[in-house]
């Protein structure tokens, strides 16, 4: 790297930016808006706007410090052990990666705007004929916090619908991004939403997070910097006709520095089966993970758990699941995560999702390109690390102490929220 350094500053004395540094229309715009402005977009919860020019060229040492170092983008599930959708816009190659440094080293060439290769299309928005149906939160909210800053909010919303709808996409349309941190979209099919939380009737109500323990069912989720989701596959959500479907949102408010405009009014956009569409096979979500540990204070511990795949005992009969989505969870002390199937006939072990890095900031759901069959007697394993010791940056307590499982910032998490079909169907 330093040898370089010196060669570019050689060559900026005859000019630097010879034909092979790269430039910004052919090489680096095309990087920024595949792998960074779904972030770095001026609303997003990246820092700064860096799809022009001038922006990328003013913050073009810190891209090359942060990319180089791996901070940037923010980690994701690896991609070799199983293979997700995007997984290219989420994930740099090392090349490109290289590309950032010798771009600021270079003194940020523009290059010629014929250079500029064909966009690459990430997740783009839902046109208007994708949204069937829409989802609405049914007033004007403005969150109340509490000292910490946090105010989790369920509002029952009216579902209309007179058939089943088979859910094949959605979008989440956040209404303030400066106070809306995750939404969460559950079925009550008991219709008990507000008797769960000492709720008298009204249709919004103060919730505690998290909510997975209860009899809700799980639909979608969505956190900041999550792309709209088109599911592959002919899988699809289903959302019984005039089921009571609740909706969970978390806002955070910094108490240091509250926004000025906090009112929020957050939209779920819906894709829904069309009659021409061949009949999709339904998936359920639900977290597979410990719900019971302990993480000794200042230590870097691992926890391991296994699932045998015992549908068949629930359902009376023998069933074969496909795990389609993958959403793992941890807290801020999360180091890395791994899950794996160990079948049941004793074949080579299958990777379902791991990482080297957990990261906080990037929670996607990802979609597997080819779903994962698990047999009646595989072995679901997962695995959690965690740093609780005083050199984790993200260590909340001094000096560090016991963690338990729970939803509070101070409690850890360690679970894979999956979606599956089966077949039979149960
Ligand atoms: C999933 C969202 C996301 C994506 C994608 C993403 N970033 Fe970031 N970026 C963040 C967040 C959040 C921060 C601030 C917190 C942090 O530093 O981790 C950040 C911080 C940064 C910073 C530091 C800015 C500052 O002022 O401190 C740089 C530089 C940066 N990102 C560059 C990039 C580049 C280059 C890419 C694409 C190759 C990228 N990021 C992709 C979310 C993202």
């Amino acid at each position: 790297m330093r040898m370089s350094l010196n060669l570019c500053a050689l060559a900026l004395l005859a000019g630097c930016g010879s034909k092979d540094s790269p430039t910004w229309y052919r090489d680096i715009q095309p990087v920024i808006d595949a792998n960074c402005a779904r972030c770095h977009n001026g609303t997003g919860i990246g820092p700064g706007d860096f799809r022009t020019y001038e922006a990328a060229a003013a913050n073009s040492l810190a891209m090359s410090i942060f990319v180089e170092s791996g901070q940037m983008p923010p980690p994701t599930a690896d991609p070799t052990c199983a293979d997700y959708k995007d997984s290219e816009l989420m994930n740099l190659t090392d090349a490109q990666r290289a590309l950032f440094t010798e771009w600021y080293e270079a003194g940020t060439p523009l290059g010629k705007v014929d250079d500029a290769p064909d966009k690459i299309v990430g997740s783009p928005p839902f046109t208007a004929d994708e949204i069937d149906f829409v989802f609405e939160l049914p007033r004007d909210y403005t969150p109340s916090p509490d000292a910490a800053g946090n105010d989790y909010h369920c509002f029952v919303l009216d579902n209309p619908s007179e058939q089943d709808m088979l859910i094949t996409g959605y979008e989440v349309a956040p209404g303030n991004l400066a106070v809306v941190h995750h939404a969460i979209l559950f079925a009550d099919p008991l219709q008990r939403a507000d008797a769960l939380f000492g709720n008298t009737g009204a249709s919004d109500f103060s919730c505690d997070d998290p909510v997975m323990d209860l009899e809700w069912q799980y639909l979608v989720g969505w956190a900041p910097g999550g792309p709209p989701t088109r599911f592959d596959n002919n899988v699809a959500l289903r959302i019984e006709a005039g089921q009571s479907v609740v909706l969970q949102m978390h806002y955070y408010v910094d108490p240091a520095n509250p926004p000025a405009d906090q009112v929020d009014r957050t939209q779920l956009r819906f894709r829904v089966r069309d009659e021409t569409e061949d009949f999709p096979r339904v998936m359920s979500v639900f977290p597979i993970g410990p719900l019971d540990f302990t993480i000794p204070a200042n230590e870097v511990y691992t926890l391991h758990d296994t699932l045998v795949n015992d549908f068949e005992e629930q359902a009376g009969f023998e069933v074969r699941g496909q795990v389609h989505t993958i959403n793992p969870h941890m807290h801020g002390l999360g180091v890395s995560y791994k899950a794996w199937i160990e079948r049941v006939d004793g074949s080579p072990d299958v990777c379902v999702m791991q990482s080297e890095r957990w990261s906080f900031n990037n929670q996607p759901s990802y979609q597997l390109r080819e779903p994962i069959t698990v047999e009646p007697g595989d072995t679901l394993h997962m695995e959690c690390t965690w740093d609780n010791t005083a050199s984790n940056p993200n260590q909340l307590f001094d000096p560090p102490q016991d963690v338990h499982w729970g939803g509070g910032s101070g409690d850890e998490m360690c679970f894979f929220l999956s979606a599956f079909t089966y077949e039979p169907a149960l």
